[in-house]
């Protein structure tokens, strides 16, 4: 059997708004995520996406329905699956006057993780991502795109099994969405990390990931490898299947 590092089944996430008014934001929700893959998580603005990844790390509990990551209930064991998987949240707080270096032996640190090894890593993310001249400044200076760049470096310094980025890239010019992108390539290629990512650059997802999930109004509506559902939606392009299922148009 494949390694399956999430799983989820019928789950569900239903926000009260007020006394009668409810939002469904996923509607039993079905995804396997194998060990390795870059997945990406694509859907219009308020699809859900960030929702089901704050349930995964355990920030959202589920109201229904059941989900599990690296074989672990996140409503029994979060506290297993957080020390081995990473988050960039889609608006991630960052120490403004910390060193971009600083910024990243800090967060290591609050895993228990030895500065000698925070060193080593930070050199070598520090290095992916660009940052290596400026790592000694102020955090505060940076444009906004650097500070992304940081704080995908930052996830990653945990050396997690899985990570998930929420927009990874927004904000990011042409060349730095690049070597975030060609960051995120190696992981996954030389280390079997496995990466869940959501952009809204579709761009970005052909370039990056081996099967995609499309999430609308909080219903998965398709999943898997972009060649397979271009034939399957009868498109050209990613673009084409998701503004027919997302639109309606063109669907029988
Ligand atoms: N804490 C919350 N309380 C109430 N409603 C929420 C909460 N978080 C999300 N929602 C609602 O759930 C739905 C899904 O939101 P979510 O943030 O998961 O969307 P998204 O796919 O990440 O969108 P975007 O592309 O804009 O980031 C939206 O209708 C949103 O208003
Ligand atoms: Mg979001």
């Amino acid at each position: 059997m494949p390694d399956e590092v999430i799983r989820t089944e019928r789950l569900t996430k239903v926000f009260e708004k007020g006394r009668r008014r409810e939002v469904v934001a996923l509607d039993q929700v079905n995804l396997t995520v194998q060990r390795g893959e870059v997945f990406g998580l694509l859907g219009p603005n308020g699809a859900g996406k960030t929702t089901l990844i704050r349930i995964l790390v355990g920030l959202l509990t589920p109201t229904s329905g059941r989900a599990f990551v690296l074989g672990r209930d996140v409503t029994t064991d979060i506290d297993y699956i957080r020390q081995r998987v990473a988050l960039l949240p889609q608006e991630a707080g960052i120490y403004e006057r910390l060193t971009a270096r600083e910024n990243l032996i800090y967060y290591g640190g609050l895993y228990g993780i030895p500065e000698e090894e925070l060193n080593r890593r930070a050199d070598r993310l520090l290095e992916m991502v660009g940052l290596r001249e400026r790592e000694d400044h102020q955090v505060k200076a940076f444009s906004g795109g650097m500070k992304r760049k940081v704080l995908v470096a930052r996830a990653l310094i945990i050396e997690p099994e899985l990570v998930f980025l929420d927009e990874p890239t927004t904000g990011v010019d042409t060349l730095g969405a690049r070597v975030v992108r060609n960051m995120l390539k190696r992981l996954s290629s030389e280390e079997n990390r496995t990466i869940v990512l959501t952009t809204h650059d579709l761009h970005e997802v052909s370039e990056l990931c081996y099967r995609v999930g499309i999430l609308n109004e909080g219903r998965l509506v398709a999943v898997g490898r972009p060649d397979e559902l271009e034939e399957k939606f009868r498109a050209a392009n990613l673009e084409e299947v998701f503004t027919s299922l997302v639109t309606g148009e063109g669907l029988q």
